[in-house]
Formats: C-alpha cells, structure tokens, sequence
C-alpha cells in the first residue's frame, strides 16, 4: 500500500516537473489561445473613433475603426507605434440607400450603414505574448462570438505595413 502511495507521488510530481518545462510559447501559442479568454472586450461599442472607411469590390462595405483609451492616446502622441494595452476594434456595415435623406437631398444621394458584415475584428498589442506576428494578437467576433482566425494569415496583409506598427488605419482629426 506504501509503495502505491509513494509511486502515485513519483508520477505526481514527474507530471509536474513535465508541465513546468513546457517553453512559455507553448502555454500562450498566438495561433491557439483565445484572446480576450474568447469574449468580446466589453464597452468596445462605446470606445472613442479613430476612422472610417469606405470598401468597394468584394467587400461593398461601410467601417469604422474605434480604440480604447491606450490605442486613442497613442495616436493622438503621434509617434507612430502602439504601447502593450493597445486595443483597436473595427466595425463594418453594408452601404445601402438612404431613402428619407434622398427625399430631400434628391435620388441616390445618400447611403447609410445597414446590417452588420463581416464581424467585428480586433488587433491586440502585447509585445511578448504576440512576438511572433508584430507584437499584435488579432480575432474577429461574429454576432458577439469568437471566430477561429488563422492569425497567419490576418498578418500576412498586416505585415506589409511594418513601418507604421503593422496598423493601416491613420487618426482622422
Ligand atoms: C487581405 C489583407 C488583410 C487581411 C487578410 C486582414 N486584414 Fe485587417 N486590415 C487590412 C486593411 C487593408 C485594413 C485597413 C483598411 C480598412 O479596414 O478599412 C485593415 C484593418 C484592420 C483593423 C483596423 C486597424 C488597422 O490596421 O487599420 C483591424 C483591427 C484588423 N484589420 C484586423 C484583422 C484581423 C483580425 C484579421 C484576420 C482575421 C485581418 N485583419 C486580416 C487588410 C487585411
């Protein structure tokens, strides 16, 4: 019975020490881990605008770009790159005709934002979790869920705008 006892602690602590040596990227692999513990950051929606833009091709779409207080004072310094804490969400709708503002601006006129597209997509700094793709964690939500991103692929577009921190959207005054 001893003997049990003292072999359970053995694998016990075996197990332990394999769990330890686990190399730290492994326990937070960008590719895997869910950012945000896999929920929307709360208040995004309420967070100050940085931009917006206007998608035409495939994408026929309406956005805007919002961060929170770290992204905000980041480029309002100017200084072209973003602290750990960064968060910039992007939001897009589809473009569609604005009928009462046509009544009386005249025909196809005006265009407003209708339903929701394509999600809504978040870049996240932390220069050490994410060191692989820039520093920035990215995910995407779809009706308030997370969405399994290839991170790879979200940087391999966000890669070729190195120069400004890997983010393409400037501060609109
Ligand atoms: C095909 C190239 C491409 C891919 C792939 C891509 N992005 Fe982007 N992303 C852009 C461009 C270009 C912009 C700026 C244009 C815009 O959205 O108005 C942008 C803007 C953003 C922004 C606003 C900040 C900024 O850089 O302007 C976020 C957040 C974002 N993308 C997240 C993601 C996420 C998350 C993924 C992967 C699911 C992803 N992107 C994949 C090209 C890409």
């Amino acid at each position: 019975m001893r003997r049990i006892a003292l072999l359970l602690v053995a694998v016990v602590m075996v197990a332990g020490v394999v769990v330890c040596m686990v190399p730290p990227s492994q326990h937070a692999d960008a590719e895997t881990a869910p950012i945000f513990g896999g929920e929307i950051p709360p208040g995004y929606r309420d967070w100050p605008l940085i931009s917006v833009a206007r998608e035409k091709g495939k994408l026929q779409d309406l956005r805007a770009k919002l961060g929170n207080d770290v992204a905000i004072k980041a480029y309002r310094s100017g200084n072209g790159s973003f602290p750990d804490g960064t968060i910039i969400a992007r939001l897009a709708w589809s473009y569609v005709p604005w009928e009462e503002s046509d009544k009386v601006l005249g025909p196809h006129n005006s265009f407003m934002a209708g339903s929701p597209k394509e999600g809504v997509q978040f870049m996240v700094k932390d220069s050490r979790k994410y060191a692989s793709t820039g520093g920035w964690g990215f995910a995407q939500f779809n009706d308030g869920k997370p969405t399994k991103v290839v991170v790879k692929s979200c940087f391999s577009c966000h890669a070729t705008i190195k120069a400004r921190d890997f983010v393409f959207t400037r501060y609109a005054p």
